[in-house]
């Protein structure tokens, strides 16, 4: 299926590695000009080197911690001015486990900058130039858990619900413009966060790594966590022109993982 993006410019947010790297690799692959965004310099400019020696795409990387309201000040400012993306794909990292109570303004604060506030000021400035073109895509990546919360991750379940209304409310308001607005749920995919979160429950339970993954297998139906490049087809599809009349919905690429219809 030809996905109809090629020569389109696609601003990858979280894009140094895991699911948003994947993204990043797999617009390219399709023929899109990119801005790769995160806040290790040395890995977004790897990213960008290898990506435009295998795709012979325009690659400009673009250093910016998402907690921080100056740096996504900058980033809304180049977006409007120079970036102007067709596609915009938003990803950053996730909160840290915690219980529901007992978590500091800080750590909350954080959470709603990087997960809540800048998605929507940076889609903001995204949306100026796809009003103009009368085409543009945005796609934010959540979490299964804002359908079946995830009871060691209360901050990601609260605040990634709250981009869940934003993307809908917004899908409403620009879907006569030719934008999509839509949220890409994925359920255990495997990336360094995964490996990470194993890890770590690994430790305080006292069980391998390998105990840890075949409980966490066996609640999914595909009996094995996704890939990342299984991920990203979805995920570049949903940003395509083939997408066209997909938009305020919720897609989840999680091997059956969430128990509800
Ligand atoms: N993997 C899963 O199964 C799963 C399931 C549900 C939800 N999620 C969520 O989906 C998102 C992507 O997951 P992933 O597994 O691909 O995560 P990952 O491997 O940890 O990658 C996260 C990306 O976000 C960037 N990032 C982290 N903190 C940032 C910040 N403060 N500002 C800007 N960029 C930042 C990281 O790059 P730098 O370090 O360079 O900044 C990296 O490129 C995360 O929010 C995660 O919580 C993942």
């Amino acid at each position: 299926m030809e996905l109809g993006i090629k020569g389109k410019k696609a601003l990858v947010l979280g894009a140094s590695q895991g699911m948003g790297k994947a993204i990043a690799r797999t617009l390219a692959a399709e023929g899109c000009d990119l801005i790769v965004g995160s806040r290790n310099e040395e890995a977004l400019n790897k990213l960008a080197s290898d990506i435009k020696k295998d795709f012979n795409v325009d690659v400009i990387s673009h250093v910016i911690d998402m907690t921080d309201f100056a740096g996504v000040d900058a980033v809304c400012e180049k977006t409007r001015t120079e970036w102007q993306p067709d596609i915009l794909l938003n990803n950053t990292g996730g909160p840290p486990g915690s219980k529901a109570t007992g978590v500091s303004d800080e750590i909350w604060r954080d959470a709603i900058q990087s997960l809540l506030i800048g998605v929507i000021r940076i889609s903001e400035a995204a949306l100026e130039a796809m009003k103009s073109r009368a085409w543009g895509r945005i796609l934010t990546i959540a979490s299964s858990g804002v359908i079946q919360p995830i009871p060691a991750l209360p901050i990601s379940n609260t605040v990634r619900s709250g981009i869940v209304g934003f993307s809908k409310s917004l899908s409403n308001e620009v879907a006569g413009d030719g934008i999509t607005a839509n949220i890409i749920l994925p359920g255990r995919i495997d990336t360094d966060r995964t490996k990470w979160l194993d890890k770590s429950n690994a430790e305080k339970s006292g069980k391998t790594v390998a105990e840890i993954q075949a409980v966490s297998k066996a609640t999914i139906p595909a009996g094995r966590y996704g890939t990342v490049e299984e991920f990203a087809d979805v995920a570049v599809f949903l940003l395509s022109e083939r997408a066209s009349y997909v938009t305020g919905s919720m897609i989840r690429v999680d091997g059956g993982a969430i128990k509800s219809v």
